[in-house]
């Protein structure tokens, strides 16, 4: 890795750089993927001058063709995150990846963000323990993140609470484009802070929300794809694990099995690496489905929602 400071671009002097910090860009890789329209749209830098930024940033950051030995070096740094339930850590191919969105999907109650919680809280323990050995970024659009249950969580696994505690940074995202902007600025804090897990809960409630009529469905779609996709450079820049919560919507069209489908279409489905249906299970359980993913078999895991967190459900 060469030395990261922007500075360090040719053509970046300290005037230039410091556009590029403002607007979101600090780091050499944050540059390098980025697509040039948008760090146009977000600073006062001239498209050619981005172009040739970017070439010699990809030039230093090696994001063009790479050896598929390389690419094998970078898998392999590759980290799961326990859940905390052998069941469920099983069926996610060992926990829940960095380097890759991972979708929880299920209608309220289900335990997406009891999950993200407890996953705010095992992304701190060190690798070997099953954790990432880092911090948390937690954008929460519903006003849900609950504190007390990440305190009651890091005690009952035997962690010292506040410890914890001061390495989830937390935003409450008001509306879409606040949400935006609080991704926009995890390139950011997940460099400066070693963040290693981030969890967008909700990815879509405001969107839904906000963009009702069928006319705005397209543009909805395109700023959402925008922000998967930032997260996904998120994730591969800087071997995070990225979780995003989604909600089920009616299907008009289905007239046998699931009444329900994940909400944000084919947009969401081809943008997310790992898909995770929650639904109700008897005796309180709750049963986690993986689906459509590249590399993990369509299994499921029945687990419950408790004062540890989250553990294995009973035996089927
Ligand atoms: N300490 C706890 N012990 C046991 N169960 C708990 C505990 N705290 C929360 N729960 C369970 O978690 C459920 C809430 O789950 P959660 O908030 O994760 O749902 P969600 O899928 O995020 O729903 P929504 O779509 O509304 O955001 C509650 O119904 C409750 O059964
Ligand atoms: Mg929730």
């Amino acid at each position: 890795m060469p030395d990261d400071k922007i500075e360090a671009i040719p053509g970046v002097g300290s005037k230039i750089a410091q556009q590029l910090k403002d607007a979101g860009y600090p780091t050499i890789e944050s540059i390098a993927v980025t697509p040039p329209r948008e760090i146009m749209e977000k600073t006062n830098i001239g498209f050619n001058k981005i172009l040739e930024i970017q070439k010699a940033a990809r030039e230093m950051f090696s994001v063009d063709f790479k050896t598929a030995q390389e690419a094998y070096e970078k898998r392999k740094a590759m980290l799961k995150c326990t859940t905390g339930s052998p069941k469920l850590d099983k069926i996610l191919g060992g926990g829940v990846e960095t380097q890759a969105l991972t979708e929880l999907i299920g209608e309220f109650g289900t335990g997406k963000t009891q999950l993200c919680l407890v996953l705010s809280v095992t992304a701190q323990l060190p690798t070997e323990r099953g954790g990432l050995g880092g911090s948390v970024a937690f954008i929460d659009t519903e006003g849900t993140f609950m504190p007390e249950r990440v305190y009651e969580i890091a005690s009952n696994m035997g962690l010292d609470p506040s410890a914890v505690a001061k390495n989830i940074f937390v935003a409450r995202a008001y509306n879409s484009s606040h949400q935006c902007l609080l991704i926009d600025r995890l390139f950011t804090l997940c460099k400066e802070n070693n963040v290693k897990l981030v969890v967008v809960d909700s990815m879509i409630s405001h969107f839904r929300g906000e963009y009702i009529g069928r006319e705005e469905l397209s543009e909805r779609q395109q700023l959402l794809n925008h922000y998967l996709h930032k997260l996904i450079r998120l994730a591969e820049a800087y071997n995070v694990a990225v979780v995003v919560t989604n909600q089920v919507q009616a299907d008009p069209t289905s007239f046998f099995g699931d009444p329900n489908r994940p909400a944000g279409g084919n947009i969401m489905a081809h943008a997310c690496t790992h898909r995770v249906i929650f639904r109700r299970g008897r005796e309180g359980t709750r049963l986690a489905t993986v689906i459509d993913s590249p590399s993990l078999p369509e299994e499921k895991a029945r687990f419950k929602i408790t004062g540890k967190g989250v553990e294995d459900g009973p035996d089927d």
